[in-house]
C-alpha cells in the first residue's frame, strides 16, 4: 500500500468516527458510491455551503440566487444536450469484469508522471537546499522536461480522439501505453463504448400515462430555464448572475474514491449573463476571483492549480478547472466554462419561447453568453477535510491527531470544560455555553481528564477549548486554548465572545480574498 492510500483511507476512517460521514444505508452493507453526512459533517457541509454563498450572492449587487426543482420538464435535457451528449467512455476488463472510465485510466497513467516529476523535484530540493530553484528546475530539467511533454501528447491524443468519438483510437492508447487494470493486472480489455449517465424516473401513477424523467445531473440547468423569469421579476441588467445550490445525479461508472465521486452529490453553481464578445474578460475575472475565494482559506497555494481543458463540453468555448491536491493527487475541484449562448438558444429552439435581453444602451435584443463558475460541495469537503488531518509529533515524544479545519469553517467554534464535575464548575462552564450559543456552535464536555478532552476536541476539529477551574470562581476568567498552536492563554469570560469571532467571522476571512 502507497503513502497516500494509507493517507486516504485515515481520512475516511476518521471521517465516520469523528461523526462526519457514514456510508449510506451501512446497517444493510451500504450502497455504493452514495454517502450521509453525520452530526459534524452537516455542520462542515453546511458552513462551507455559507462561505460559497456569502461570497457569490451577498458580496456580489449583480448575483441573486434560486433554488431550482430537481424534476425538470424531460425536454430541458434534450435541449441541453444530456440525452444524446452526456456520456463517459467506458471499457470493461474481460479477465476482472471491472467497468472503468477509459478516459480516467489514462488520465491515472498521466498523473503517474505527474508523480514522478514531483519524485524529481523533492530529490533535487534535498540536493540542492537553500540554492534551489524550483521553477528553473521545472524548466530546465531534462528527466521533468521528458515526462512533462510525454503527459502533454497523451492528454492531447484522448482530447483529440473523444472530441472526434473515434473511441477505437482511446482504446488503442490504453494498449499502447500497456495500462493494465489497477485492481488485478489484466490488460484484457474490451472496446471503449459510451454510456448515458443520467438517471431516469417515472412521473404519475399508471404505467401508460406515466411521463419520463430525469434526476438532474446539473444544477445549472434549472437557472437557464429561469433566465427571463428572474431577469424581469429583478429588473437584472447585464451582467448579472444567478447562483443555486443543490443536488445532482450521476450514474457515475467509476466511484470508488469515497465522497470525491458520487452517484448523488451537490453542486454550488453560478451562471453569469454577459455581452456577446465579453467572454474572455469574464473567463479572467472568474478564474482570478474563485482562485482567490480558495485561497482565502488558507489551505496553502502549492496545493492548487489550474487545467485548462484540451477536449471541451458540448457546451463550451473555453473552460479550466481549479485542481486540488486530495490524498490521491491532483483532481477537478472546481470547473470554470465559457458556455456561450448554447443553452439558451438551445431552450429557445426546444421551448418555442424567446429567451433574449433587451440591452437599453445598444437599443437591440441578443441571446446572452454565459460564465459558469461549478463546484461540487462534497469535493471541497473533502479538500477541506483531507488537508486539515494531521499527525503531529509533540515534544514529550508523544503524537497528537488534529483535524485543523480553517476556523471559519469548523462545525464547533469552541468546546467549554470544567476541569472537574463539582465545586459549582459545571454550572459556571454552562452558563458559559449558555451565553456563547446564541453566536456560535459551541459544545459541553465534563467527561475524563482534561488533557483526554483536548485530544478529543483537537480530533473533532474544534478551534477552541475554555477551560472554567477554581480560579474562575474567585476572579471571573477561563483558560482559553487555541487548537493549532495549543497556546493558552488566561481571558476574562466577558472577553470570550470577542476572541472567538474575530478567528471565526466569514467577514475576517473573506476580506483575505
Ligand atoms: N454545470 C457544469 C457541470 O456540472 P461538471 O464539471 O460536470 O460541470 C461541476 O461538474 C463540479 O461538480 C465538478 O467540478 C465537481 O466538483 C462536481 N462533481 C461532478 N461530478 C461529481 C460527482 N459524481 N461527485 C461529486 N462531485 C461531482
Amino acid at each position: 500500500m502507497t503513502n497516500q492510500d494509507d493517507q486516504f483511507k485515515k481520512v475516511i476512517s476518521h471521517a465516520k468516527e469523528y461523526g462526519y460521514v457514514f456510508q449510506s444505508s451501512e446497517i444493510y452493507d451500504g450502497l455504493s458510491a452514495v454517502y450521509d453526512y453525520a452530526q459534524n459533517g452537516v455542520e462542515l457541509k453546511k458552513n462551507i455551503r455559507d462561505y460559497w454563498w456569502k461570497a457569490m450572492v451577498q458580496m456580489h449587487d449583480n448575483i441573486v440566487g434560486i433554488d431550482a426543482a430537481i424534476f425538470m420538464h424531460p425536454t430541458t435535457w434534450k435541449a441541453s444536450g444530456h440525452v444524446d451528449a452526456f456520456n463517459d467512455p467506458l471499457i470493461d476488463n474481460k479477465d476482472s469484469k471491472k467497468r472503468y472510465r477509459a478516459d480516467v485510466l489514462v488520465e491515472d497513467y498521466v498523473g503517474k508522471l505527474d508523480a514522478k516529476i514531483e519524485k524529481e523535484v523533492k530529490k533535487a530540493e534535498k540536493r540542492f537546499g537553500d540554492a534551489f530553484d524550483k521553477d528553473q528546475f521545472l524548466a530546465t530539467n531534462p528527466r521533468v522536461l521528458k515526462y512533462k511533454e510525454e503527459g502533454e501528447a497523451i492528454l492531447k491524443r484522448l482530447g483529440k480522439s473523444l472530441e472526434n468519438e473515434n473511441l477505437a483510437d482511446v482504446k488503442a492508447l490504453i494498449e499502447e501505453l500497456d495500462i493494465a487494470d489497477p485492481l488485478t493486472g489484466s490488460k484484457n480489455w474490451t472496446d471503449v463504448k459510451q454510456f448515458n449517465l443520467m438517471f431516469g424516473t417515472k412521473l404519475g401513477a399508471s404505467a401508460d400515462s406515466a411521463m419520463d424523467l430525469y434526476l438532474r445531473p446539473e444544477t445549472a440547468q434549472g437557472i437557464f430555464v429561469n433566465f427571463l423569469n428572474v431577469q424581469k421579476t429583478g429588473r437584472m441588467k447585464i451582467p448579472f448572475g444567478i447562483a443555486q445550490t443543490g443536488k445532482a445525479f450521476r450514474n457515475e461508472i467509476v466511484a470508488r474514491q469515497f465522497i470525491f465521486r458520487m452517484r448523488e452529490f451537490e453542486q454550488m453553481e453560478m451562471q453569469f449573463f454577459i455581452k456577446p464578445g465579453t467572454q474572455q474578460e469574464w473567463f479572467d475575472y472568474w478564474k482570478e476571483t474563485r482562485y482567490k475565494w480558495h485561497q482565502s482559506l488558507g489551505m496553502g497555494a502549492d496545493n492548487y492549480r489550474f487545467h485548462d481543458h484540451e477536449k471541451l463540453a458540448h457546451y463550451a468555448d473555453a473552460a479550466t478547472d481549479i485542481e486540488f491536491k486530495f490524498p490521491f493527487g491532483f483532481k477537478e475541484l472546481e470547473g470554470i466554462h465559457s458556455r456561450t449562448d448554447f443553452d439558451l438558444k438551445q431552450h429557445e429552439e426546444f421551448s418555442g419561447k424567446k429567451l433574449q435581453y433587451f440591452d437599453h444602451e445598444e437599443n437591440r435584443s441578443y441571446v446572452p453568453y454565459v460564465l459558469e463558475t461549478s463546484i461540487g460541495l462534497d469535493r471541497m469537503f473533502l479538500a477541506v477535510f483531507s488537508n486539515s488531518l494531521v499527525e503531529e509529533e509533540l515534544e514529550n515524544n508523544t503524537t497528537r491527531t488534529v483535524l485543523k479545519i480553517p476556523a471559519v469553517l469548523a462545525p464547533t467554534k469552541a468546546a467549554v470544560l470544567p476541569l472537574v464535575k463539582k465545586d459549582g464548575l459545571p454550572d459556571i462552564a454552562k452558563k458559559i455555553v449558555d451565553d456563547l450559543k446564541w453566536d456560535f456552535n459551541v459544545d459541553y464536555d465534563e467527561k475524563d481528564a482534561v488533557g483526554r478532552r483536548y485530544r478529543r476536541q483537537d480530533a473533532v476539529g474544534t478551534p477552541f477549548c475554555i477551560t472554567v477551574d477554581h480560579d474562575t470562581l474567585d476572579d471571573n476568567t477561563v483558560t482559553i486554548r487555541h487548537r493549532d498552536s495549543m497556546e493558552q492563554k488566561r481571558v476574562k469570560i466577558s472577553a470570550l465572545r470577542d476572541i472567538i469571532k474575530k478567528e471565526v467571522d466569514v467577514k475576517e476571512w473573506l476580506m483575505k480574498m
